[in-house]
Parts: C-alpha cells; structure tokens; sequence
C-alpha cells in the first residue's frame, strides 16, 4: 500500500518525515532505521535533530543502516557519506558510534565488505523504517536502472547522470567516484515501512514514473509499488505528475 504525504512546501514535508522517524524510534524498544543521504534529507535530519531536542526523543536504543558509501573515498573525505551522516545526524543527536552502520568505501575488499554489511543486516533481523531519496533515474540507494538488479549488498558502476547530480557537492566532477558499494533492492524492500522523499519539480517526472507507471528495473523505484506500506512525502512541485494517484 501506497500513502501520498504531499505539502505545499519541502520544509513542511521534511517536518512530516521527521515525525514519522521520530514516532517510529519512541514506539519501538530497539529501533532499526535504514537511512539515506543527499540533498533531500538535509532538511529531514534538521528536523529530526530539532525534534529530539525538543521532545527529547531517546535515540539510544536505535541501530541505523546507511543504504549506501561511495567506493574510493576515505572515511573522512568531506563527500563521504559517513561525513555526511556524521555532520547532519549522528554527531547532532550524540549516536554512539557501534549504533551506526555504514558500507566501508575504502575497504581493501569491497566484495568482502559487501558480505560483512549483508551479515550484519542480517544480525538486526529487520529494518523498521527505511528511508529513501530518488534519483532522477529512478534509482533508490544506488541501485541504478538496468537489465537486473541484486538483492544484497553489492558494487556498482555509477551512471553518468548520477555522478552529474552530484558534481555539485565536489571541487570538480572528475572527483565523484565512479563507484559505490549500495545495498540491494532486496534488502530494501524488505524493510517493514519505507519512507520516500522527493522535493522540487525536477523529480516530478520521475516520482510519477516511480509510482504510477510500469513495474521495472528501468526505474528501480517502481518496485517500490510491490511493498506494502510505502509512505510518500512530497512537496507539491514533485508531486505534480501523481494528478490520478492523488485524486
Ligand atoms: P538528492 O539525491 O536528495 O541529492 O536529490 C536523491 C538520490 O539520488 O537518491
């Protein structure tokens, strides 16, 4: 089942989103969260951070899961997911490190680092909520368009519009990495509840196809449309295409 959470403004549908991740983790003993990066969830984790102060909302018992790392980057690059988590969440909301979980980019074996990140999701048992941006691809973590597309954690090849999209967060575009380790669609969808974000005209299109057109791995997020508890929070600019979805 399908829910289209759709506000005038991206800050009101961030502050929808951070709600659901906060009631997910007071609800539950021991919350396990699936968590993504990018542009769109600056301002959810804004939000969130707010909340938590605000409400104070104990995060202690929580377990997160990063759906993906760029292949190549230090740790510590300032691009790295895990920079990027440790600035807008982990380091906010005081999250011990053993709680946080991200694929290793700079592992020396990316195949084996690929099997420790599936061992331990499949130590967790479950993911609670999972979060997901899209891309204007259709992508969801980094599981890019195409023929097939792999369960578990795995590496791939980023596209070039990917890697286009995020030349905005590097020095240069020759700086993005050309791969990433991500986990799979597998995993995601066996994620008990999935939250979708999208903001701004340009993933109009794309949220549409995602959500109203045909099931395929020409856009991975249209798998989206098989799980049975799928939340969509959008502002009104990405969810211009959705006019049957949303009458
Ligand atoms: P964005 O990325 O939030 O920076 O638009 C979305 C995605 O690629 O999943």
């Amino acid at each position: 089942m399908m829910k289209l959470h759709i506000y005038d403004t991206r800050e009101a549908a961030s502050e929808a989103a951070a709600a659901l991740i906060a009631e997910t983790v007071q609800a539950l003993p021991a919350p396990v969260l699936g968590l993504a990066t990018g542009g769109t969830f600056v301002g959810v984790y804004a939000e969130l951070v707010r909340l938590a102060r605000t409400s104070g909302i104990d995060f202690s018992r929580a377990t997160t899961f990063n759906l993906d790392e760029y292949a190549g980057l230090p740790r510590l690059h300032p691009q790295s997911y895990y920079s990027y988590m440790v600035t807008h969440l982990f380091g906010p909301l005081g999250l011990r490190p053993e709680q946080c979980h991200l694929p290793d980019g700079s592992a020396p074996d990316p195949a084996d680092e690929c099997a420790r990140y599936d061992a331990l999701l499949a130590q967790a048992g479950r993911i609670d909520l999972q979060l997901l941006g899209i891309g204007h691809n259709g992508h969801i973590g980094f599981n890019e368009p195409d023929h097939a597309l792999r369960s578990g954690t795995h590496v791939v090849e980023l596209k070039p519009e990917t890697r286009e999209a995020n030349a905005r967060f590097f020095a240069s575009p020759e700086e993005v990495p050309t791969q990433a380790l991500t986990m799979g669609i597998g995993s995601i969808l066996q994620a008990r509840a999935i939250a979708l974000v999208a903001f701004g005209a340009d993933k109009a299109d794309i949220l549409a196809r995602a959500l109203a057109g045909p099931i395929t791995t020409d856009c991975p997020a249209s798998l989206l449309q098989t799980h049975g508890d799928v939340r969509v929070f959008a502002d009104a600019a990405a969810a211009a295409g959705l006019g049957a979805l949303t009458r």
